[in-house]
């Protein structure tokens, strides 16, 4: 970050009182990241789901991974009161369901197959994983929640291929380096 205000001695440019958000959302795009879907079912909401790629793991023991959800997502409310939520890690193939996940409201259930997990949530067929888990906790994230989830119960196959997002696009894994 020093580095990079130096090459603006004036100070302009990088060093902002206040970060505009398109450049913040830009930079921010730079992080490539996997895609998920989180599912849960929800006692009176019923199923609910999101693509979401602000996925990541967060302790070993105990096994706790994260989530962030916008506080405008209709879903919000159900995810925050519901016992559990599956993580389904998207396979290349399945940019749809991507799509279809990030439509805001309507029904995204339609057609879609899937199997319960402990807590009743979906768990989609054909990801690379899955990680159902018990809510643990929620914590105040800006103008996102984070909910973080006790894994209880997994799949995975490291056969194939993951989708991927970066620069606002879905792309596949390149070749190997190391
Ligand atoms: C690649 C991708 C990643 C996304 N990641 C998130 C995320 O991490 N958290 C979030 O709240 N929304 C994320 N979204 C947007 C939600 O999927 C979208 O707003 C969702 O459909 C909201 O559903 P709802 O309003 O019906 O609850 C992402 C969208 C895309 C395309």
């Amino acid at each position: 970050m020093a580095q990079g205000h130096a090459s603006h001695p004036a100070g302009k440019g990088n060093r902002r009182e206040v970060l505009d958000p398109l450049r913040f959302r830009g930079a921010l795009g730079l992080f490539a990241t996997g895609v998920t879907v989180v599912t849960a079912r929800h006692p009176e909401a019923g199923l609910i789901g999101i693509t979401a790629n602000s996925f990541s793991s967060v302790s070993l023991d105990p096994p706790l991974v994260l989530f962030s959800i916008a506080n405008t997502a209709r879903s919000l409310q159900a995810f925050l009161e519901a016992p559990g939520f599956c993580v389904n890690v998207l396979r290349k193939d399945q940019r749809a369901l991507s799509v279809r996940f990030a439509r805001q409201g309507g029904d995204k259930w339609e057609d879609v197959d899937y199997t319960a997990g402990r807590f009743g949530a979906p768990i989609l067929p054909n990801t690379m994983a899955a990680f159902d888990c018990l809510h643990h906790a929620q914590h105040e994230g800006g103008d996102h929640r984070i909910i973080v989830g006790r894994v209880v119960d997994m799949e995975h196959n490291v056969e194939g291929e993951p989708l991927l997002f970066f620069g606002g696009r879905y792309r596949t894994l390149g070749e190997e380096i190391g």
